[in-house]
């Protein structure tokens, strides 16, 4: 089979190729791109390396590209993870993201029918469901809790979910979506919380935690949500949502200091700022429905995943700080200039 992985050059797109590398080497995999501030080739060198891999760089809301590609791979499942990801830069610039995330989707799902794929998957959040109270620690985000966004970004990705829902009814398109609560692992883009803290403190720079720290998210290691989709995409029924989530849940505080721990940096790092507008309390997913019916249950605890984190960003201080120093962004021209 031919998988179709856009977004393959971000942090969990590009986990998700090693991982179908590695776990289904008879199938081939091409990496659709725009190489965007958060795309880095340097995360897919080993994978480059592989026959079975391909590479092209281009925009998910090209019609022309995206078709070409198509027309060269007539790939037989696509996994859109191409997006805008980052809640802070929506706030400042939601217009980036309506295009992306809303047309790009569009455009893709118009190219897979075109095409007749045999499964289109949508990578979706848990943030579509909005927020849950602190002080209600009973309650989790289920299928069927309702859409209820805060920031652009969380309402582009329900728009997008719900145009995916509508293809699959009007044009019967195959399609599933997961949902997956906060993400964290190896290539992660060191403007999200858990890298941040771990680059900031290891340069012993001050550690910026918005509000009073004491806002939840349910996090899970990248390897075990890269599991999920591949099961959904390939077994999970046409039509249907799954969320995705270990019961992990930790106030932002309890993170920073976990990280701080792991590298023997002092708590006298953190700094509270300004809070992020419409900031959402809670995250909690149930993931009931992918257990019953995929068998799915994370591997990695939260106290290994952060200590192999951690490990990662020791070991490849290379990657992280040709990011911080902008040089990632040559590294296109660098291997592809002349070819
Ligand atoms: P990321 O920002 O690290 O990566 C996004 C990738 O998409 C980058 O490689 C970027 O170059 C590419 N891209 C952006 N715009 C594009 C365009 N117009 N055309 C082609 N490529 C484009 O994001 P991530 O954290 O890896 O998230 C991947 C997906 O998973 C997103 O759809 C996100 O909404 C979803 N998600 C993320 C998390 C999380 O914790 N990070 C949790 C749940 C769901
Ligand atoms: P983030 O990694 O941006 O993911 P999301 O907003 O999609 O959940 O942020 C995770 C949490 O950490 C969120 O509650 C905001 C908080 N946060 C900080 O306190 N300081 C920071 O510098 C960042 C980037 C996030």
């Amino acid at each position: 089979m031919t998988i179709l992985v856009t977004g393959g050059a971000g942090f969990i797109g590009s986990n998700f190729v090693y991982y179908q590398l590695a776990k289904h080497p008879e199938d081939r995999v091409v990496c659709l791109d725009k190489l965007t501030y958060a795309g880095n080739l340097e995360s897919l060198a080993q994978a480059m390396e592989n026959p079975s891999f391909r590479f092209v760089r281009a925009d998910i809301t090209d019609r022309e590209a995206v078709e070409k590609l198509f027309e060269e791979e007539k790939p037989d499942i696509v996994v859109n993870f191409a997006a805008e990801s980052h809640v802070d830069r929506s706030v400042e610039d939601p217009g980036i993201f309506i295009r992306t995330n809303i047309l790009g989707t569009q455009t893709m799902m118009d190219a897979s029918r075109k095409y007749g794929v045999k499964r289109y998957h949508q990578v979706s959040t848990d943030e579509v469901y909005g927020d849950l109270p602190l002080d209600r620690p009973d309650l989790f985000f289920t299928e069927e809790t309702h859409i209820h966004t805060s920031s652009p970004y969380s309402a582009s990705k329900a728009g997008a979910d719900l145009l995916v829902l509508a293809y699959a009814r009007t044009y019967g398109l195959p399609v599933s979506i997961t949902r997956c609560s906060n993400n964290y692992g190896p290539y992660h883009f060191p403007e999200k919380l858990i890298p941040l803290m771990i680059t900031r403190a290891l340069a012993d720079e001050s550690l910026p935690v918005y509000g009073n720290g004491e806002n939840v998210r349910d996090w899970l290691y990248v390897e075990d949500h890269c599991a999920a989709i591949d099961l959904v995409m390939r077994k999970g029924r046409e039509g249907e949502v799954y969320n995705v989530g270990g019961h992990n849940e930790r106030t932002n505080l309890e993170v920073v200091k976990t990280v701080l721990r792991e590298l023997g940096k002092p708590e006298s790092l953190i700094t509270y700022v300004r809070d992020r507008p419409g900031h959402d309390r809670r995250y909690a997913i149930d993931p009931t429905k992918i257990h019953n019916e995929l068998g799915w249950l994370p591997q990695t605890s939260f106290d290994e995943g952060i200590r192999r984190t951690v490990k990662w960003y020791l070991d490849n201080r290379e990657w992280w700080e040709h990011i911080l120093a902008g040089e990632y962004q040559n590294y296109y021209e660098h291997m592809y200039g002349n070819r």
